[in-house]
């Protein structure tokens, strides 16, 4: 069997530290979708990282990390990611295992990124631009590169005929760009991943299955950057939700056990597109000062607001969520009151759905207000021990969810986590 660890606003929840408490119980970790637009942070001894592509069991030492066939992969960028692990206490070199059939982000995918995005303006994604987007079409388009491609003697023949397409594109955005800057590194990073073992991920994870091994699928990103169920165009270009742990992994539907999904006790967006509850004013200037919210991967500020009840049964319903985690709650200390969106305001309806133009529609979010609470939670490890205010807060919210909290976390550290 394989339980899921995913996030159910739009990333950033806290999957790499989730992932990093709930290791010990497991012998694997897979990552199932996305690539380097992920940025997973764990932390513990004093000491933080942050993960990119790598699984984010990396850092203990009985655990198989698995870079699943979903994924899409920067040679550059895993190249230095391992490089940093290994210097760092990881050992990637023994745990570490990349499928073959994941597609490679080839220099020209970040190039055709950057210009796409460049040729939105104002009406860009907020793309990572990590080459996310343009690797993806390629899959789709039936005409990418997978991992397993670097071992075939002809494989610059290949990345030459897949990179011509791409400068056809980079002319006609008429976007400046110098690749032979880029190509050396990336070929360097080619040979250098042939090092590791580069597998069918879909037999070892069957196999592993068979023999009783417990598997953790790592997501990335959200359930509201979903390509199908995010707030389109304003998404991602891969499944995230928990249905993407079959494709991504090649796992059957009824293997898949538990799901762990996880919300911040507010909300945050990096990047484009609707978010019904954001501050912009002092309030989300405080959540992301205390909740300290730039990004992992790109250092932008992250967008803040409340929490948004309807969304997250959304995310609750697509995912078929058996055990959810509150993340950050302990950032809302010393707000005097704390507020929760719990149904849409649209025209003169209101609703719990999210509509299909959410990119268009004025949404009036209708907020229930608590009262906040002051105490200082990151030292807590007890439930019972957490300020009355905060329960009746968390006690709105699971009943309005109608799921259950597994785990509170209240802090970055790996010890900074209440189990229920
Ligand atoms: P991910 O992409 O879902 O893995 O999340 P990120 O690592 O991008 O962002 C979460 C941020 O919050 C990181 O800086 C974490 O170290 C931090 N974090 C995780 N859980 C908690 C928590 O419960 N409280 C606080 N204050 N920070 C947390
Ligand atoms: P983790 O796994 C938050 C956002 C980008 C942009 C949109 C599309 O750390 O939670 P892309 O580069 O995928 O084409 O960007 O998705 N985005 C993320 N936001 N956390 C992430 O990952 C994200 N990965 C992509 O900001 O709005
Ligand atoms: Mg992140």
């Amino acid at each position: 069997m394989i339980d899921v660890v995913l996030g159910l606003q739009w990333g950033d929840e806290g999957k790499g530290k989730i992932v990093d408490v709930l290791t010990p119980q497991y012998d694997v970790v897979a990552r199932f979708q996305g690539g380097p637009n992920a940025g997973h942070s764990l932390e513990f001894n004093g000491q933080k990282h942050v993960l990119n592509t790598i699984p984010s069991g990396i850092f203990h030492e009985h655990c198989t990390n698995i870079i699943g066939n979903g994924v899409v992969i920067d040679p550059v960028t895993l190249k230095k990611e391992i490089e940093k692990v290994a210097s760092s206490g990881g050992n990637p070199t023994k745990n570490l295992f990349i499928s073959q059939k994941a597609h490679l982000i080839l220099p020209t995918h970040r190039l055709v990124d950057a210009a796409s995005e460049a040729n939105k303006g104002e009406h860009k994604i907020g793309s990572t631009l990590r080459g996310i987007s343009p690797t993806y079409q390629d899959k789709i388009g039936r005409s990418g590169l997978r991992i397993g491609d670097i071992l075939a003697p002809n494989f610059r023949q290949k990345y030459n005929a897949v990179v011509a397409n791409h400068k056809q594109l980079l002319d006609r955005f008429n976007f400046e760009y110098n690749l032979e800057e880029l190509e050396p590194a990336f070929f360097e990073a080619v040979e250098f991943l042939k090092q590791f073992p580069i597998i069918s991920s879909e037999y070892m994870i069957n196999d592993l299955m068979s023999k009783g091994k417990k598997i953790i699928g790592e997501g990335a990103q959200g359930t509201l950057l979903d390509i199908d169920f995010g707030s389109y165009p304003f998404v991602t270009s891969s499944n995230t939700i928990t249905g993407g742990v079959c494709n991504g992994l090649g796992v059957a539907p009824q293997k898949v056990n538990k799901v762990y999904g996880i919300f911040k006790a507010y909300c945050t967006r990096v990047g484009s597109g609707p978010f019904p509850t954001e501050q912009e004013n002092e309030t989300g200037e405080k959540l992301r000062k205390l909740g300290f919210e730039f990004g992992a991967t790109t250092g932008r500020p992250r967008r803040t607001g409340w929490l948004d009840l309807p969304t997250l049964k959304y995310a609750i319903m697509l995912n078929g969520v058996t055990d959810l985690i509150c993340t950050k709650s302990d950032v809302l200390s010393g707000f005097e009151e704390v507020l929760v969106c719990d149904q849409y305001q649209i025209e003169d309806k209101l609703t719990n759905e999210i509509p299909f133009n959410i990119a268009d529609a004025v949404i009036n979010p209708q907020y229930k207000s608590f009262k906040g609470w002051s105490e200082d939670l990151t030292g807590i490890r007890q439930y019972n021990d957490l300020p009355e205010t905060f329960k009746q807060y968390m006690n709105y919210v699971q009943a309005s969810i109608d799921t259950k909290l597994s785990m509170i976390s209240i802090g970055p550290d790996r010890e900074q986590t209440i189990f229920m």
